[in-house]
């Protein structure tokens, strides 16, 4: 295809401005999806994705369009929206010469949008902005056009009005693409080169790879090259999706489109890395490419334990279809077998887990999850912990947490709250600016841990719904946490150590042990239950004794009774955990971690 006719772009959005459902009116204009198979957006295939309405992975369709009697090719890359997965968002871009900035014409501008924004523009792209959901009747389209056009330059009138519901406006805007959007550009003769952008793995057909091709071309059957790696790679199949997967003759320059190469995992085929052909290798690669770095840990274990075996296999599978995803095996007192997993986020740690639910049949707990500390002893050794019951005891020098730089876009008169919550998280002012004269942009750096559990359901809550964030990883620093322990009749139960800091290790300990005081059974001695920072206790709680004497209902009953009785509180017992001398049901665990 000569590039003169090819236009790359992505619909980048906050969540919920009505992307995939844009997307999908595109495809249907066009008649790339026929009717009768147009089923709410079409690009999501995941059913966790249709059915929480997110995008998760992204995907590419080439779709025509004739403007003044020529065909163009539009390649349309969606991208997914949420904050975990930004990295796969930028590499989308990276595919692209233009962007689609699309605002909720009832909402306006949120953090995400500029986030997205900023990010495009890093990336040079030529941006397109289009106010959606214009059919609503709360849609103010004058007043965010003007927002638009101060943000990004431009006249408010020149701002494209559409809606992806109805459908008005979706023709121009494809117009305007063809228009606006420059062709790409390449060196057709030059060793190719062409960027992952995205890897999916599919059961029968194995690793799927989208790529954009920058410089030279990619055939069929040829052997290629993964730049990070020099692993070469017979070429199976190359082709385009329109949306099916279409086999094609090659990709040249500016093409986007698929390669299958038989392998079974996607850590072979890695976003963001640079395809070459092995018998004329390109010897500069398209950079930018980063392994993607977990943020969030947590343990995953199976409610019954002779499911470890089925969670072990399932998360070998789950693996190969997620690159971002890292797992080991972890042994829990409190709660046996089971794995420690890294997550990019919360949302990637609830689908993860609802999806080994679902496909696997398994029923999981997993223990309160926390950050990745750096933590460095006297002796100068540095230990990295992703499980708090694995805090060092030796003397500690200093302990270094992740941390982050974050932007809450909310109406002017939460400014005052915001801050107040920001600050009560350790947070530091970074710089605020308006964004209209009712709407600010408020931005801070604060510790990832503070941010990444409620904050958001917080931040939300004391700005009436209105206030958005985004944010983004900004290094580490130096911090005064602990490790603060809680102990049943003396001994530790690994799964509720927690670091938290200082300041709040008082909280989390009078938390703890009067949530395990009301969860767990009398016994027959009493429990002393403790919260301790090392060997320092900061809270303490206990359970009174009571003598269960399960044979004195039947006194003088049969004998066999008393045996059946018997035999049904050995069958309670299996479901008891010992920490100690004290029996604790699983279910009183799983009831504590299980947050309110
Ligand atoms: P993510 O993929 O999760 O980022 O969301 P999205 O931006 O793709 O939003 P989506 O297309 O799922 O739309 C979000 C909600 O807005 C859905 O309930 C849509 O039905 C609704 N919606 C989308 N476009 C329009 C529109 O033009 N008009 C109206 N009234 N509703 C719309």
């Amino acid at each position: 295809t000569d590039p003169a006719i090819i236009r790359n772009f992505c619909i980048i959005a906050h969540i919920d401005h009505g992307k995939s459902t844009l997307a999908d009116r595109m495809l249907q204009l066009t008649g790339v999806v026929k009717q009768r198979d147009m089923k709410a957006q079409y690009l999501d295939r995941m059913d966790i994705e249709r059915e929480r309405g997110i995008t998760i992975k992204s995907q590419a369709v080439r779709i025509p369009w004739e403007v003044d009697g020529t065909a163009y090719c539009l390649n349309m890359i969606d991208t997914p929206g949420h904050v975990d997965f930004t990295y796969e968002v930028s590499r989308s871009l990276a595919a692209c010469e233009g962007a689609i900035l699309l605002v909720d014409a009832a909402q306006g501008i949120e953090a995400q949008t500029l986030a997205n924004l900023y990010l495009a523009m890093e990336n040079n792209l030529t941006i397109i902005p289009v106010l959606n959901k214009i059919d609503l009747p709360a849609a103010q389209p004058e007043k965010y056009a003007l927002e638009l056009a101060n943000l990004i330059g431009g006249k408010p009138e020149d701002v494209l009005r559409v809606s992806g519901k109805t459908g008005m406006g979706v023709e121009e805007l494809l117009d305007l693409i063809v228009r606006e959007l420059p062709p790409p550009v390449g060196d057709p003769n030059a060793p190719a080169r062409a960027m992952i952008f995205d890897s999916v793995y599919d059961t029968y057909r194995g690793v799927v790879t989208y790529v954009r091709v920058i410089d030279g071309s990619l055939g069929p059957r040829e052997k290629i090259q993964m730049m990070s790696t020099r692993a070469t790679h017979e070429l199976l199949e190359i082709g385009v999706s329109s949306p099916e997967p279409t086999p094609s003759k090659g990709l040249g320059v500016g093409e986007v489109g698929y390669l299958i190469t038989g392998v079974k995992d996607v850590r072979q085929s890695k976003v963001g890395d640079t395809v070459t052909t092995f018998h004329k290798p390109a010897t500069e690669s398209l950079g930018g490419y980063q392994d993607a770095k977990p943020m969030v840990f947590s343990g995953l274990y199976p409610m019954d334990g002779a499911d470890y075996p089925v969670l072990r296999d399932a998360l070998e599978k789950l693996m190969l279809n997620d690159a971002a995803l890292i797992y080991e095996p972890e042994t829990s007192a409190a709660l046996g077998f089971g794995f420690r997993v890294g997550f990019l986020g919360l949302l990637h740690l609830e689908i993860t887990r609802e999806r080994l639910e679902r496909e696997h049949n398994l029923d999981l707990i997993s223990t309160a999850p926390n950050v990745e500390y750096e933590v460095t002893l006297e002796d100068k050794k540095v230990v990295h912990v992703t499980n708090p019951s694995e805090y060092p005891s030796g003397k500690i020098a200093e302990v270094r947490e992740p941390m982050v730089s974050a932007t809450v876009l909310a109406p002017s008169e939460f400014v005052g709250a915001i801050m107040e919550l920001c600050q009560s998280r350790r947070g530091i002012l970074g710089g605020m600016d308006y964004l209209s004269e009712d709407r600010v942009e408020i931005r801070y750096r604060l510790p990832l841990a503070e941010i990444v559990f409620d904050f958001f359901d917080i931040l939300k809550s004391k700005t009436r719904g209105y206030g958005s964030l985004d944010w983004k990883a900004d290094g580490e620093q130096v911090a005064d946490l602990v490790k603060v322990d809680i102990l049943l009749q003396g001994e530790q139960v690994d799964a509720f150590s927690a670091i938290t800091h200082r300041d709040k290790a008082y909280a989390y300990g009078v938390m703890m042990t009067g949530k395990l005081r009301e969860l767990i059974p009398r016994q027959q001695f009493e429990v002393p239950i403790q919260a301790a920072i090392g060997a320092r206790i900061i809270a303490r709680e206990s359970i009174r004794a009571i003598r269960k004497d399960v044979l004195a209902k039947c006194y003088g009953g049969d004998i066999s009774r008393k045996r059946k009785l018997l035999e049904k509180q050995k069958e309670g017992k299996k479901r008891m955990k010992m920490v100690g001398r004290v029996e604790v049901p699983q279910e009183a665990f799983i009831a504590a971690l299980t947050t309110d």
